[in-house]
């Protein structure tokens, strides 16, 4: 480890202040201390509780089947709909006219969509669907921005038993391609554009050029009109409103197996190639309905808002999954958080009386920045519960958020999880946890995680080591969709003789044994809270015929947690004048290869970079020079003079 971040970490790790819940939120509180001990007791015993918040068509008598490990079954004899558990049983339980979702439009157009209404969407939907010849287990790609037709599109999906591989909107069409092909996509769910800091941009383009190509599997595009821009028209496409709208407003579930597989969603891994996360229906759902249940505290009469986007798992699990199987009333917002002012956010919450608000730390600095001067204009009274999730919180952020959005009364949840394991692993129970500001604290009820050395073997208090799950869980991931090879062996092969599942993120016990996570132990970056593999990053840069090669880390950087710096070596020499234009060139074609939050913050051009003997680029030392430190031990690299070399080339670079 550097000497910054083991000196952070030292800091970090001698935090003694501690913020328990108050008196009255702990006697409210929906989970409570006695669920660690009944769960550790009777794991199987606490999941089928758990399950049982659902409603299933055929009742399950078996929990977790773990004879083909690492390839778990939950409740695999169940039968359920997922979208029926998360739309119509809240209706035939008489709740049809509570709100499901109020949506906020960038623009300021608004929709109020209750169960009742959603039910009718969701029918239109899965009818329209079927229409087209979708079959249960096809898969669709929906590239849609946080407008309500795509959650009508996810749960038609699940309700037809159809995957849906959701790709986010701001990725290019280059990413989209490589989804769609890899999951061998049908259909595809875009719009003809979306609005992005006040302005309406193109999307659809991206889908064109994605599905262009004479092998595409895929077979219609169906268009929702968000912005009115002119597009471009084919045969494949097909108008949502004139397809969808003059559906039939009844559609009859189907019950389907518990591991029907619900969707698939892809994230970055240590190589190029994104991997496809594949999660199936009824554990997956248990998962995402009790973590959002015990977590945020969530009961009937709270309004809750997670501002993730959908095209990321926070979305799946805490936009649509998880609050809609607990029938809550939740806010969707669509656009940024500056649009049209920097009080956006704050005037949203006291418009609809948000009581749970869920966000991420990159945010939460970027509000640290704005000033505190602008949530104390807003009345924010309403809130009770606070949420953080994607990247390790920093303390000052934690209690800039504490103070200045929660009021030093709010407990704060911060939520360690991942796309792999679906739902919520580990957080503070905001009715139980004496937080500390930047701790993730402790595994839930029913989870079993815990920190290992090299070795396997767990490590105490005040130790640090790799964080790894040593029991399965019900959200957890499948498989990796069309390779299961790479599946075994990202999560399961590091620690094989002991049979934990590898999170791939560094973490350690402090003296009382709260758990910090510590970041990412692969070459996985983590730039505002978004995964993004080094490799993947660099791929996009050698495809651009002037770069020989390229070697790419992920910089300490205060607002995004992680910022992109490149090294790249040039074919042929260009004087400086020219290096700055292809500098720029570079990100924009980064930008356009993988999306532009991908795009690097700085690039570097160097003359040589620096390898061991066996040819591997040390990266450690990269991200030293990136980080403006002292360059660490350099006594393997092949050449040493490599790093003059860089170093001098670099002054005066930007
Ligand atoms: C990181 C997002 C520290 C971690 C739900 C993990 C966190 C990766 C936290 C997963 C947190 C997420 N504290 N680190 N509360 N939450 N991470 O798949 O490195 O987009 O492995 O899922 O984000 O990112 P993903």
């Amino acid at each position: 480890m550097s000497d910054t971040s083991s000196q952070t970490l030292d800091n970090l790790l001698a935090e003694d202040r501690t913020f328990p819940p108050s008196a009255e939120f702990a006697a409210q509180a929906n989970l409570q201390a006695e669920a660690y001990e009944r769960a550790a007791a009777d794991p199987d015993a606490f999941w089928a509780e758990q399950a049982n918040r659902l409603s299933w068509s055929t009742p399950f008598s078996t929990v977790l089947d773990w004879s083909d490990a690492p390839h778990a079954k939950w409740f695999a004899d169940g039968k359920l709909n997922v979208a029926y558990n998360c739309v119509d049983r809240h209706v035939e339980a008489g709740n049809g006219e509570t709100v499901a979702i109020h949506w906020e439009g960038e623009p300021g157009d608004t929709r109020t969509i209750t169960y009742a209404q959603l039910q009718v969407e969701v029918a239109k939907t899965a009818n329209a669907l079927s229409s087209l010849g979708l079959q249960a287990g096809d898969r669709v790609a929906i590239y849609l921005p946080m407008i309500p037709e795509a959650i009508f599109s996810m749960l038609a999906c699940a309700r037809l038993g159809l995957a849906h591989s959701v790709v986010f909107a701001g990725f290019s069409a280059e990413a989209l391609r490589s989804r769609i092909g890899d999951a061998q996509a049908r259909l595809v769910i875009t719009a003809d554009g979306q609005y992005r800091r006040g302005t309406a941009v193109p999307l659809k383009n991206a889908v064109d050029e994605a599905v262009a190509a004479d092998d595409s599997p895929v077979e219609n595009v169906l268009v929702v009109r968000r912005t009115g821009l002119d597009i471009a028209w084919t045969g494949k496409d097909l108008w949502w409103d004139e397809l969808v709208d003059g559906q039939g407003e009844q559609h009859t579930p189907e019950a389907f197996d518990a591991e029907q597989p619900l969707f698939i969603l892809y994230t970055s891994g240590t190589t190029g190639k994104p991997k496809g996360i594949l999660h199936t229906s009824g554990g997956y759902l248990t998962q995402a309905a009790y973590t959002h249940w015990a977590v945020f505290d969530y009961k009937p009469g709270d309004v809750y808002w997670c501002t993730a986007d959908i095209g990321w798992v926070t979305g799946h699990s805490y936009i649509v999954y998880g609050p809609l199987a607990n029938g809550a009333t939740e806010v969707i917002y669509e656009g940024t958080p500056n649009s049209p002012h920097e009080g956006r956010h704050w005037e949203i919450i006291n418009k609809y009386g948000v009581s749970i608000y869920y966000t991420a730390p990159t945010l939460i600095r970027t509000f640290m920045k704005w000033g505190a001067d602008i949530p104390a204009k807003y009345d924010l009274g309403s809130l009770r519960v606070l949420g953080s999730v994607g990247e390790p919180i920093n303390p000052e952020a934690w209690m800039w958020y504490r103070l200045h959005v929660g009021h030093d009364r709010c407990p704060i949840v911060d939520t360690w999880w991942q796309t792999e394991t679906g739902a919520i692993m580990i957080s503070p129970l905001p009715g139980v946890t004496a937080s500390k500001p930047g701790s993730a604290m402790t595994p839930l009820p029913g989870i079993s995680a815990t920190i290992v050395n090299d070795e396997g073997v767990p490590v105490g208090k005040g130790e640090g080591g790799y964080l790894v799950v040593d029991r399965p869980w019900p959200s957890m991931l499948r498989t990796i969709f069309g390779d299961d090879e790479r599946y075994r062996d990202t999560y399961w092969s590091r620690f094989a003789s002991h049979g934990y599942y590898f999170a791939g993120d560094g973490a350690k016990y402090d003296s009382d044994g709260a758990l910090w996570l510590l970041g990412r132990v692969d070459d996985v970056m983590n730039v505002s809270g978004h995964r993004i593999s080094t490799t993947e990053v660099e791929s996009a840069l050698v495809s651009h015929e002037s770069v020989a090669e390229a070697a790419v880390v992920g910089a300490a950087d205060e607002m995004t947690g992680q910022g992109i710096v490149a090294f790249v070596i040039l074919r042929g020499a260009t004087d400086s004048a020219d290096t700055e234009a292809l500098v720029e060139t570079l990100k924009k074609h980064v930008a356009k290869e993988i999306g532009p939050i991908a795009k690097p913050k700085r690039i570097l051009v160097v003359p040589e970079l620096p390898k061991t003997r066996s040819g591997k680029i040390m990266r450690r030392l990269l991200r030293d020079i990136a980080e403006n430190r002292a360059v660490g031990d350099a006594t393997t690299l092949q050449d040493s003079n490599v790093l003059n070399l860089i170093s001098s080339g670099l002054s005066g670079g930007k």
